[in-house]
């Protein structure tokens, strides 16, 4: 399986996360500004393959010669709510006085730990949810997507799935279709059918009632940034499960590599949340789904209080805010 993300022939290629699952595309990034534009068009996406994109991106614009403290600025603001991204660029920046190779070397190695960082993380929630939830095998409910398209590799929270998958663990996911951009019906999908773990699509309003009706033994979600009090803010609609699991006494579990943490930030409140562009609502495919004239509210991401988590687990174990 290729990584999400890499770089190959002095550019950056990205497996098209936009053409997913009609089609299997890589695109190959070799400017700044095509790198910006994939990233805001969630070609690619999900926090730490967003990291690798920040890093990859000033590693590329040294070896252009661009103004690469313009291009670092430009790229850590493409998108505002994943911490990742502007963490990937500082570590990128910080080895530029060592010159252009340098700067490559640290974005690659940081390629490198993405992966194992994601390995561990899921590792020890796998361990969290099985002392959680005494049923088996396992019924759980993914919202987005925070597989391999989101991470280098691996995946943070359907990275449980697969650690759980391979001993047999897992009974079914649902997955919220996760509107507007369906990452859940298209992406997560696609994984689990990939590696043949049975799932269920739902649409993000069904979520609530699957827990009424004790479908769902626990939620696993990934993140974008969590605060230092445990805050996490992640896709839109994660605050929403993460009430409605309380309500029905269900586990929910955060997964994400500890370079999610955004230790700067005292709690959620001072998290900023994108917003999208209207026609992401008004529209679907091409077709006007709303009338003409239709005011929209698009947030991107929302943050869930940390006393509605029972657990968000990094590469070293339980966070502790
Ligand atoms: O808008 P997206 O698709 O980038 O949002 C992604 C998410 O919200 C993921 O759940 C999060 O980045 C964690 S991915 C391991």
């Amino acid at each position: 399986m290729r990584r999400t993300i890499d770089w190959a022939g002095g550019a950056i290629v990205v497996i098209d996360q936009t053409a997913l699952p009609g089609e299997y595309r890589l695109l190959e990034l070799r400017t700044v500004g095509e790198l910006v534009d994939a990233v805001k068009r969630l070609a690619v996406r999900g926090a730490p393959a967003l990291g690798a994109a920040g890093a990859l991106g000033v590693a590329l614009s040294a070896r252009l010669n661009g103004d690469v403290r313009k291009d670092a600025e430009v790229i850590a603001h493409a998108r505002p709510t994943a911490v990742n991204l502007a963490w990937g660029v500082e570590r990128a920046l910080g080895k530029l006085g060592q010159g252009a190779d340098a700067v490559l070397a640290e974005a690659l190695a940081l390629l490198d730990e993405d992966e194992l960082l994601n390995k561990a993380a899921s590792k020890h929630a796998a361990e969290i949810v099985l002392a959680a939830c005494p049923r088996r095998p396992l019924r759980l409910l993914s919202h987005c997507n925070a597989g391999r398209l989101a991470t280098v590799g691996w995946g943070s929270a359907l990275g449980v799935v697969w650690h759980l998958h391979e001993r047999g663990l897992v009974e079914e996911v649902l997955v919220d279709e996760t509107r507007p951009l369906l990452q859940g019906a298209r992406l997560t999908a696609w994984e689990l059918a990939q590696e043949k773990v049975p799932y269920r699509v739902q649409p993000d309003g069904a979520a609530a009632a699957a827990m009424a009706r004790g479908m769902v033994d626990c939620v696993l979600v990934g993140a974008d940034r969590i605060a230092a009090n445990g805050d996490v803010a992640n896709k839109i609609g994660t605050y929403g499960l993460a009430i409605a699991a309380r309500h029905h006494e269900i586990p929910f579990v955060v997964v994400a590599p500890s370079s999610t943490v955004d230790s700067k930030l005292a709690d959620g409140t001072g998290i900023a949340i994108e917003e999208r562009d209207a026609r992401e609502l008004t529209g679907y495919a091409g077709v006007p789904i709303t009338p003409p004239d239709a005011q929209v509210f698009n947030p991107a991401f929302d943050v869930t209080p940390f006393e509605l988590v029972t657990a968000v687990v990094t590469e070293h174990g339980r966070f502790r805010p």
